[in-house]
């Protein structure tokens, strides 16, 4: 599936490589031509995890920080930015169709191992970053694959087994932006008035320094910031823009709302645009999931607003909430102080509603049918709860390379399945917390969400579940306790061992996690 651009751009390079080749010297010689079984990157860039020392706090020293740097080999210039300034690593940004390289480099100290995992990604399962293909210190190792992706905000962070929670909480994240013609005809804010916003929870200690520990249910900062900045504001033009909100933390839940309590339009998910803009009064995303609004920002010129998130209750065990600021509490994310009148833009702060009311549609989403699951009345069906002090998938713990006979799926086929976050009949276990289930590999639909029959369980999710943007495409889904969530899911393009997970990354790394393998 390559792009026209590509597509031309491949045929220009090898049809000039014969002229050309005698004008140059042989080590430039491989970017002419196409590997076998490969495709000339679109992009090719050199990543590393490195150390770093970086000002966050606006008073004091620096913190020492571990952040994804890159330099770019081939490429346009703005398929790979930074935010200046900040913790996060780069910005890449590929259109459908193209093809990536990235030769990675592990700098992190002493025997710290780690992988690069594409979030939202569908990538062969070499590719996916996955525990077993974890890279020692001083090591290197080539991710290479094609955009199969549609339009949409995925991003990029470690993978190893048992310290991902804390190699991401050290900085390691970075966002991975895919652009297709289905999107770019929406006529969305673009460019600067698009925007993506990381947020995150952390914790510093008297001399800056990041503070975490291994909690068992979930650590959460005192401090939020947004693209690794505390008390974020950002000034903006009284028009419409793009915001990609990304929910970057360990494990925290945000419930976001604006200050004012008008309304959020809500246009897309994880996997890219909704087909029709959407209505919240808030919206709740979990670790891992991302949100994207219109904000029509006209509305406040001359004003400061704030984006907060709202108190929500009984998503972490309440005897273990007990930071400083507890999962559910009330705070503000982000102010934006909004300039006094529409700038001389070609396109004035409202135009861009009306555009997509008038095409009616944002995107086309092929809808599954529930009947056309191979399993359509027996849903394969995962429970998450806590037995002999660990937090379990049916029971269960990862293991590096297994699979069990229920967590093996036919390539081509679409599967019902069910995550229930239920103790079993007969079985000892607890349900207290809220899990942020993800499935590498391909995107999900939701199909239904059955709540809570508990009388408590279900006061707790009627906290949060007017939030829930469950319409497009998802890869990482929230359950609150007692809650089941049924999503429609298939095994397109490439067969192999692939990770689901809970995202809440302290429970990823005590074990709840485990392969599933597409034969
Ligand atoms: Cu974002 Cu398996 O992870
Ligand atoms: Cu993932
Ligand atoms: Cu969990």
């Amino acid at each position: 599936m390559l792009s026209r651009r590509s597509f031309l751009r491949l045929t220009m390079t090898l049809g000039g490589s014969v002229l050309l080749r005698p004008l140059l010297r042989s080590d430039s010689l491989p970017t002419l031509t196409a590997k076998a079984g490969g495709s000339v990157p679109d992009l090719d860039i050199t990543l590393k995890a490195e150390v770093k020392s970086v000002q966050i706090l606006p008073s004091g020293g620096p913190t020492t920080v571990w952040q994804y740097t890159a330099t770019r080999n081939a490429g346009s210039p703005d398929a790979l930015t930074t935010i200046p300034g900040s913790y996060l690593g780069p910005i890449i940004r590929m259109t459908r169709g193209e093809h990536f390289r990235a030769t990675f480099f592990n700098q992190l100290p002493g025997t710290e191992e780690t992988s690069v995992h594409w979030h939202g990604m569908h990538v062969p399962d070499t590719m996916d970053g996955h525990p077993r293909h974890v890279i020692k210190p001083g090591e290197t190792y080539t991710y290479e694959f094609t955009v199969l992706n549609r339009a949409g905000s995925y991003w990029f962070h470690p993978h190893p087994h048992g310290r991902t929670g804390p190699q991401v909480y050290n900085g390691l994240a970075g966002l991975f932006i895919v652009s297709d013609s289905e999107e770019q005809a929406a006529g969305l804010p673009s460019g600067a008035y698009d925007i993506p916003l990381v947020i995150q929870d952390r914790t510093f200690d008297a001399n800056n320094q990041l503070v975490y520990s291994a909690d068992t249910d979930g650590f959460f900062g005192d401090t939020i910031l947004v693209n690794g900045f505390p008390n974020a504001n950002m000034n903006v033009e009284a028009r419409s823009y793009r915001l990609r909100i990304y929910n970057g933390s360990n494990a925290r839940i945000y419930k976001i709302a604006w200050e004012d309590g008008t309304p959020l339009t809500v246009i897309g998910s994880d996997g890219g645009l909704l087909e029709t803009p959407l209505t919240y009064d808030y919206v709740t995303l979990g670790p891992a999931e991302r949100v994207e609004l219109l904000v029509n920002f006209g509305k406040w010129s001359g004003k400061t607003i704030k984006l907060r998130s709202l108190a929500f209750s009984g998503a972490t065990p309440a005897f273990n909430n007990n930071s400083t600021l507890p999962n559910g509490a009330e705070f503000d994310i982000i102010s934006f102080t909004v300039g006094t009148n529409p700038t001389p833009t070609p396109a004035p702060y409202n135009v861009y509603l009306p555009l997509v009311q008038r095409q009616g549609r944002l995107s086309t989403i092929e809808r599954y049918d529930v009947n056309d699951a191979v399993n359509a009345s027996s849903p394969r069906t995962f429970t998450l709860y806590r037995t002999r002090g660990q937090w379990t998938i049916s029971g269960r713990t990862f293991e590096l390379t297994a699979t069990a006979p229920d967590e093996r799926v036919q390539l081509n086929t679409l599967e019902l399945w069910e995550f229930a976050n239920v103790v079993p009949a007969g079985v000892r276990g607890i349900n207290n917390s809220a899990h942020p289930m993800h499935i590498h590999g391909p995107l999900f639909q939701v199909v239904e969400r059955i709540p809570p029959t508990d009388a408590t369980q279900r006061a707790n999710w009627e906290t949060v579940k007017d939030g829930y943007v469950d319409s497009g495409w998802k890869d990482t889904i929230l359950l609150m306790p007692g809650e089941r969530v049924r999503l429609l899911i298939k095994f397109h393009d490439y067969t192999g061992l692939y990770l689901y997970h809970c995202h809440l990354l302290e429970h990823e790394d005590m074990g709840m996690m485990r392969n599933y393998l597409v034969q």
